[in-house]
């Protein structure tokens, strides 16, 4: 082994961590490689083929200190939480003052802000694209120090995907800035992906369409404002058959979807920091009720199916994609309005444009609307991104399909919650009368908490006397 001859280092070679090595090695950089299970490694090199000639297989975690060119950088792709901990600490023990620890799994954001207030260099990156963005291209999402970001930016920028040649790695702000912003990802991909499947949901239950049909749909709609990489595959695997029993395979997986946190993180976020994310918090729910596959079956058994076949011509593909597009202007403006408030509770100045440049490509959220957002954004970067000239033309275009889609939905008992949630969440926002004055006056009855006046200001009660 040429001591000391990598560029970076990186532990953990799971599906994620493998490919983002090998990702690197491709690149041109050499790379020290360590996993925890030892055994693990002699399978990736060997699995590497030519490119092994670019990896150094270390056994500990001193051996792949000593393997890497110093000022240092240390790529992390273990399990969030404790681990990560765990892994710093044996690191920062072996390593210089200025080698930078880097953490490239799916952190809470919290955790990063915490581990990176220790002063040491650590950068707290989002990661996303799967195995095959880790692989061939993921976006890259950074967080930390921006002197520690430039260091090994050479290198992140180079594996990352590319979206017209502009590489979709950039650095977001200090901290755990990057993990939030991929965290902030992640609700939407939720969300987006809900919606997808509502549109499943309201063809296969309300249409009668098979599998195959519903392929060709989202094939069509992949061709258009639509155009997403959850649309391409969401037609791959509906068009996909069962080798074993010639079945649609989507017609024989179970209807209960797992998850990571990363989409809960995003509602909880919303919901500290008061901002409506209806959308993603309907996503969230929707997956959690999804587990709860024994009570659905009971409900069923109680009160009959929900779903009834909608009337011919009642609702047509163009409406149903048109809800879609409303829905996911909807779902974008309320994240990107997280983000705003993320950016100001962490003191950061989240680059709302940059943000939709590097969500352009390798990640699984990636989208054609995307370039629309950051264009939209660039203009007015604190602007809500539905009162912008572009997306409030495509609302305007699209919003009487998304409430007829809904409505008919909610009569036939097709659930479409995500979609609902976009709905509501556009007709409170172009309500300047609301209801809250009923809510004000309840408070003011029971609590004495005052209200405002439309036409005088101060703090007033209502003439609620003894009753109050
Ligand atoms: C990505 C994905 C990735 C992972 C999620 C899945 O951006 O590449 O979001 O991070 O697939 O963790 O999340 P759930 O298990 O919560 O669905």
């Amino acid at each position: 082994m040429d001591n000391q001859a990598a560029d970076i280092g990186l532990i953990g070679l799971g599906t994620m961590g493998a490919n983002l090595a090998l990702n690197i090695a491709e690149n041109g950089f050499k790379v020290a490689v360590h996993n925890r299970t030892v055994e693990k490694i002699e399978g990736f090199m060997h699995d590497a083929g030519p490119l092994a000639s670019q990896l150094v297989a270390c056994d500990t975690v001193e051996e792949l200190i000593r393997a890497i060119k110093p000022p240092r950088a240390v790529i992390l792709m273990v399990p969030a939480g404790p681990v990560v901990d765990e892994y710093i600490a044996t690191l920062r023990a072996l390593m210089d003052e200025d080698d930078i620890v880097i953490d490239a799994g799916n952190a809470n954001f919290q955790d990063t802000n915490r581990r990176a207030a220790s002063g040491a260099p650590f950068l707290g990156i989002g990661v996303s694209g799967g195995e095959e963005g880790a692989r061939f291209g993921p976006s890259i999402m950074g967080g930390g120090r921006k002197v520690h970001w430039d260091r090994v930016a050479p290198i992140l920028q180079a594996i990352a995907a590319d979206y017209q040649g502009i590489p979709c790695a950039t650095w977001m702000g200090e901290g755990g800035a990057g993990h939030a912003v991929k965290t902030v990802h992640n609700g939407i991909e939720y969300a987006d992906m809900q919606m997808i499947a509502e549109a499943y949901g309201i063809m296969r239950d309300g249409m009668g369409l098979q599998p195959a049909q519903i392929g060709d749909v989202f094939e069509g709609w992949n061709t258009g404002v639509l155009k997403s990489y959850l649309m391409e595959i969401s037609a791959t695997v509906s068009k996909a058959v069962d080798p074993q029993t010639n079945a649609p395979v989507l017609d024989i997986i179970l209807d209960r979807a797992g998850q990571k946190g990363t989409g809960r993180w995003t509602a909880i976020e919303a919901q500290h920091l008061g901002v409506p994310a209806t959308v993603i918090e309907a996503a969230v729910a929707a997956r959690n009720l999804s587990s709860r596959l024994q009570m659905r079956q009971k409900g069923e058994s109680l009160f009959g199916a929900a779903p009834q076949r909608l009337a011919e011509g009642q609702l047509t593909i163009d409406t149903l994609g048109n809800a879609l597009i409303a829905g996911k202007i909807m779902c974008y403006t309320q994240g990107f309005e997280l983000l705003a408030a993320l950016s100001a509770a962490n003191d950061w100045t989240l680059p709302m444009p940059e943000i939709a440049k590097v969500w352009r490509e390798g990640c699984i959220i990636r989208s054609t609307m995307l370039n629309d957002m950051a264009n939209a954004l660039a203009e007015s970067p604190d602007a809500n991104l539905m009162f912008s000239d572009f997306f409030a033309r495509l609302m305007r275009e699209t919003q009487t399909d998304l409430r007829q889609t809904v409505s008919l939905a909610a009569q036939s008992g097709l659930p479409a919650p995500a979609l609902s949630a976009g709905l509501s969440y556009f007709d409170m926002m172009r309500t300047s009368h609301s209801t809250a004055n009923l809510i004000q006056a309840q408070r003011d009855f029971f609590g004495a908490h005052g209200f405002e006046r439309r036409d005088a200001k101060g703090a007033h009660h209502g003439p609620w006397g003894s009753n109050s």
